[in-house]
């Protein structure tokens, strides 16, 4: 009697991470070019962070599981098709208990980078989108935003586009 038991709960638990994800996607709105807010975003794994000293913020840089396995094995030129690179960045605060240490505060917003060389030839290989603000709207009036990103990240055009090295963790 274990078995069928054990297939119920699994059924169960697959359904749920179904929903849990449907219900993600669906809170937030498309970029103006179509491109969606990946599912599952939140459970990525980091590539690298990085700080602004203009701007007074910080970020972390994720990866999708083929961005991650193609910076592990240094297969980054050129980023294979189907990476999606993520930076999330909020402003940066003071923490509570310990002046010396700054950590994320307010959130600014979330962006990202989709690799395939065809669907997005005309910004160098790479789908953009942008979301703003705790509420996570959509960056840009229509899809031409993705020009304004797409000029700034041809000066590492050398680099596949991609600012970020991925950090080495020992
Ligand atoms: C004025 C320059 C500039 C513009 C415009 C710009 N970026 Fe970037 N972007 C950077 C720099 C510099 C970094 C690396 C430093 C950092 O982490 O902030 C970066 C990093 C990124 C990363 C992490 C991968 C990488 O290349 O390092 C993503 C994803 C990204 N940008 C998406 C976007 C999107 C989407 C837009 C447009 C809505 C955009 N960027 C517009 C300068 C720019």
């Amino acid at each position: 009697m274990k078995k069928p038991k054990s297939i119920i709960y699994l059924l169960l638990l697959a359904l749920s991470t179904i929903i849990t994800n449907l219900v993600n996607a669906e809170t937030v709105l498309p970029a103006p070019n179509g491109i969606s807010y990946p599912v599952g975003l939140k459970n990525w794994r980091v590539l690298s962070s990085s700080y602004r000293t203009d701007n007074d913020t910080q970020r972390v840089i994720l990866g999708n599981s083929i961005a991650i396995n193609a910076a592990r094995t240094n297969q980054t030129k050129p980023w294979p098709k189907g990476s999606i690179l993520a930076k999330l960045v909020w402003k940066n605060t003071q923490h509570p208990k310990w002046d010396a240490a700054i950590v994320p505060g307010e959130f600014v917003h979330s962006e990202i980078m989709i690799k395939d060389a065809v669907q997005y030839k005309s910004t160098g290989g790479w789908g953009y989108a942008r979301w703003q603000r705790e509420t996570q709207q959509p960056y840009g009036k229509d899809s031409s935003f993705a020009q304004e990103c797409f000029s700034c990240h041809s000066k590492v055009k050398g680099n596949d586009y991609v600012f970020t090295l991925p950090a080495k963790i020992p």
